[in-house]
């Protein structure tokens, strides 16, 4: 339902900014002359208004605006943060959404005064509007007489890209970026090493990639649409004495529990690591 007062700006509009602009407008949860996009590249400028009719803008132009945005969405990558500070403290918003990996909401509060901050860290695949959406709120923003409307803002412009799940710490952004924000990558580090197994057993490339892509697919669907947990799901193709319990014995052996538990223990350290460097 599109909403027909509210304006909100993103600044920094490449992979991800393009993502959750393009799933508010699919979702009909703006209009597009209510979509405002301050950045520096000059093609994607006119490519983005030309693509969705947004008014889009260079980040100095954004500065000079005299609306009163609902959220400004902060989307450059982690090194531009500094870039945007200046044109942000020209600009009237009531809720700073950040999606920048690493940064703290207090970098931009030691910056711009008490604002209230949202956090947000998506995955790659916000792309197919199938991210999972962590949600930071800070202090500012918990406490403001406008908390429940910005709340439903932000819950409304992240649920059009995924599904989301609110964190009450801020150190859970690291963590989370450790499970779902680098997760599509052990995903796909999975699927692309079954491929390889499956090419040793004789497959063409693209009968490997068929199969070990379509079983990912049906897995969870099939989890979804029986409710079982993958423990049932796994237990359910594992007859005793036969091949799948052959497999997973090997993966036991090797203890694969074990492995991906310290990938993503490490995954949650160097998280923690690169937001200390900020
Ligand atoms: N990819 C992921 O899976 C993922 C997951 C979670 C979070 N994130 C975070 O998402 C953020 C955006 O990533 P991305 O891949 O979308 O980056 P991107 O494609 O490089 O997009 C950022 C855009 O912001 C523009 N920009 C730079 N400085 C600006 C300024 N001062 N004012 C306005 N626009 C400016 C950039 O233009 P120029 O090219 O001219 O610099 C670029 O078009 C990053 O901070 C990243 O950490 C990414």
């Amino acid at each position: 339902m599109r909403n027909n007062t509210e304006k909100i700006l993103f600044m920094g509009c490449g992979v991800m900014g393009e993502a959750v602009l393009s799933s508010c407008l699919q979702k009909r949860l703006y209009s597009p002359e209510n979509i405002f996009v301050g950045e520096t590249d000059e093609k994607k400028i006119s490519a983005l208004a030309r693509a969705y009719g947004v008014k889009t803008m260079t980040s100095e132009d954004a500065a000079g605006l005299k609306d009163n945005f609902r959220a400004v969405i902060a989307a450059v990558k982690p090194q531009k943060t500094e870039s945007i500070i200046p044109p942000l403290k020209k600009i009237r918003f009531q809720l700073l959404i950040t999606i920048i990996a690493g940064v703290n909401c207090s970098y931009f509060t030691d910056r711009l005064g008490k604002i209230p901050v949202l956090r947000v860290m998506p995955n790659l695949c916000i792309k197919v509007s199938k991210s999972v959406n962590a949600l930071f709120a800070n202090e500012n923003l918990l406490s403001s007489p406008l908390a429940n409307e910005l709340m439903e803002t932000a819950e409304k412009l992240f649920s059009a890209s995924g599904k989301l799940i609110r964190v009450k710490n801020e150190d859970y952004i690291d963590r989370v970026t450790a499970v779902s924000g680098s997760g599509t990558a052990y995903a796909a580090y999975f699927i692309e090493a079954l491929e390889e197994a499956a090419a040793a057993l004789g497959f063409k490339p693209d009968e490997a990639a068929l199969m070990s892509r379509e079983i990912f697919d049906g897995a969870i669907t099939y989890m979804r649409e029986t409710g079982e947990t993958p423990a049932m799901m796994r237990k359910k193709v594992t007859s005793p004495g036969g091949t799948t319990e052959k497999a997973i014995q090997v993966f036991e052996d090797k203890k694969l529990k074990e492995i991906v538990s310290e990938a993503v223990g490490t995954a949650y350290e160097r998280a923690k690591e690169l937001g200390r460097k900020k």
